[in-house]
């Protein structure tokens, strides 16, 4: 973010704070959101086929692909992909698909290509870049080349040190990546992004729509609640700032410390250091900005009731003492057991809905980005949202 804005909002902060004390600080709209939407088998459905395969999705982390021919699957959009690094440096994904008939060419979740991708059907070969190099007994196969056969490419781009791809090949030639994350751009600029060090993977999953997940990340109404035993106490009670996006949600949550900066001259605030800013890129990844390091969460609807949540923290080097790898492991420790008490949150809400979804939540103006992003889904599953 531009020092500018970093300052402008800092001052936000301390208006907010005034306005808060007489109980100005919000509207007062609210809205009701059908509960139906996290237990609805046939709503979910239509989310896998048009929220998870026609958009930008993030699936890791560039820098987990150190080596040309280093890969990795991804499943979770119900699409089968790979994600290789090609000999001439670039990321590419493709359909984890062989070309002759259709048998699933990579098997282990992540690895090594030496040369080629290797059918283990008819041996037919592709290289990193996915062309088709190679054909058993070639003379059996009129038409069938480089040009007709190599395997099907996804979209996809290496951007802010992340790998996004459109899982569906229909999709292909949709976005322009970096319109799609313009507003995001707004919020990463100037802050270090792009080479960092992956680390601390976590997989897991949860017993809640995946929308419930994104949901809690976007409000600070419950930090001095439900993280009262975490990180709640270093943050200020009830104040996030939202930034004004159409797509893609940005949240300043101002700590305690940020007060503290009121005494220094302006030139020397800096944003990341009184507050924590959160991310969330449509439709399920959200990257938190702090101070030091980034932490990156991905949920992928299973079904209705069920989401993989995949993560990774993102930090400056590779830590090589022993002494860099605990800092970095405490401040993970500190992220997920936040994190796990909105899990929690997320998994009380599933359950309820579960036994009784006909009724509605009540979402009040300090959680308006919960109804933007609900919103949005919704426009994806109309057609509306940039298609
Ligand atoms: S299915 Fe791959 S070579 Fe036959
Ligand atoms: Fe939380």
């Amino acid at each position: 973010m531009k020092k500018e804005q970093q300052i402008e909002t800092i001052k936000s902060v301390f208006s907010a704070i005034e306005k808060q004390k007489n109980k100005e600080d919000a509207d007062g709209i609210t809205y009701q959101i059908d509960a139906e939407r996290y237990t609805s088998k046939e709503r979910l459905a239509k989310e896998k086929e048009v929220v998870f395969k026609k958009y930008p999705i993030v699936l890791g982390a560039a820098a987990q692909l150190k080596n040309a021919g280093d890969y990795f699957l991804h499943d979770l959009t119900g699409i089968p992909i790979m994600v290789i690094k090609g000999k001439d440096g670039e990321i590419r994904a493709f359909l984890n698909m062989c070309r002759h008939r259709g048998v699933r060419l990579l098997e282990e979740e992540e690895g090594h290509v030496k040369r080629n991708i290797v059918c283990p059907y008819h041996a037919w070969s592709y290289d990193t870049a996915g062309c088709l190099k190679g054909v058993f007994h070639p003379q059996g196969f009129d038409g069938v080349n480089a040009d007709t056969h190599s395997l099907i490419e996804l979209d996809s781009w290496v951007r802010l040190g992340m790998i996004f791809v459109v899982p569906d090949p229909k999709s292909k030639g949709k976005f322009d990546i970096d319109e799609w994350l313009q507003e995001v751009y707004a919020i990463t600029e100037g802050f270090e992004f792009g080479d960092m060090h992956p680390y601390h993977y976590t997989t897991g999953n949860l017993a809640c729509n995946w929308k419930l997940l994104v949901d809690g990340g976007l409000e600070g109404y419950h930090f001095k609640i439900a993280h009262a035993k975490t990180i709640g106490p270093y943050f200020l009670d009830n104040m996030s700032l939202n930034v004004e996006n159409r797509l893609h949600s940005s949240i300043i949550f101002p700590k305690r410390a940020l007060k503290k900066m009121e005494d220094a001259p302006p030139v020397e605030w800096e944003l990341r250091k009184g507050a924590n800013i959160l991310l969330h890129i449509f439709p399920s990844t959200i990257i938190l900005i702090e101070p030091d390091h980034l932490m990156v969460v991905c949920s992928f609807p299973i079904d209705e009731k069920t989401t993989q949540s995949k993560s990774f923290m993102l930090v400056p080097s590779e830590p090589t003492t022993e002494k860099e790898k605990k800092y970095w492991d405490l401040n993970a420790n500190i992220f997920w057991n936040a994190i796990n008490e909105d899990n929690e949150m997320a998994i009380l809400q599933q359950q309820s809905f579960n036994g009784y979804s006909d009724t509605t939540m009540t979402v009040g103006s300090y959680e308006k980005l919960l109804v933007q992003f609900e919103y949005l889904v919704d426009a994806a599953l109309e057609g509306k949202l940039w298609q």
